[in-house]
């Protein structure tokens, strides 16, 4: 069964294409096709169904996709929907940087990432929210995944996600969480499992 992951991110294509294997181990997730929709909603939700749903007008074929972030409760939320595009370059290392210099020193560094898995078919919209809760660091360490990883250290663990090797990752992350639900939705719905 083919599902197109509307995401020009292969970071992020690999990462769910693991973490929904495990749970319907036929699935194949593709590329999407045309040009990625502006993403210009308003909250997580908004965004990951605008994604899906161009995916799926696109292709005509089931398409999933997602939106996620870090939210910093000591900066109201801050940078949330606008993780991506965080420092002016938005390049991972300088967004990390950003946070550490607009946090300082802060004592309160509890923050969340979030993760909103969305599918948009013939039976209309879905998406599903799930969060990881963690406290940002003094500085980062470690040199596994991607964007903020290096400073964030989930809660009950004393390293940064950054020194998670990715199984161990996928299986507490927001988009772990979020994507093995999904997952397990669409395997009923298309696989009769
Ligand atoms: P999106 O592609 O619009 O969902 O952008 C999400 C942004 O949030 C990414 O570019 C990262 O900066 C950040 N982010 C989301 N999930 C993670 C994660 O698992 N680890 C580190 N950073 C993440």
């Amino acid at each position: 069964m083919k599902i197109v992951f509307a995401s020009h991110n292969a970071h992020k294509r690999t990462e769910v294409q693991a973490i929904m294997a495990e749970v319907w181990p036929g699935l194949e997730l593709v590329a999407p096709e045309g040009e990625p929709p502006v993403e210009d909603g308003e909250t997580f939700h908004d965004n990951a169904l605008i994604k899906a749903r161009a995916g799926y007008q696109a292709s005509g074929l089931p398409a999933i996709a997602d939106d996620s972030g870090i939210c910093v409760d000591a900066l109201g939320g801050q940078p949330g929907i606008h993780s991506a595009r965080y420092s002016d370059t938005g390049d991972d290392a300088d967004n990390v940087a950003k946070l550490l210099d607009t946090l300082g020193d802060e004592p309160e560094r509890s923050a969340h990432f979030v993760c909103v898995a969305a599918v948009v078919d013939d039976h209309g919209d879905l998406a599903i929210e799930k969060k990881w809760h963690g406290t940002i660091a003094q500085a980062p360490h470690g040199a596994a995944g991607f964007g903020y990883d290096p400073i964030f250290i989930p809660d009950s663990l004393n390293h940064t996600a950054a020194q998670m090797p990715p199984e161990e990752k996928n299986q507490v992350s927001h988009r772990g969480q979020a994507f093995r639900a999904l997952a397990a939705v669409l395997r009923e719905r298309y696989a009769g499992a």
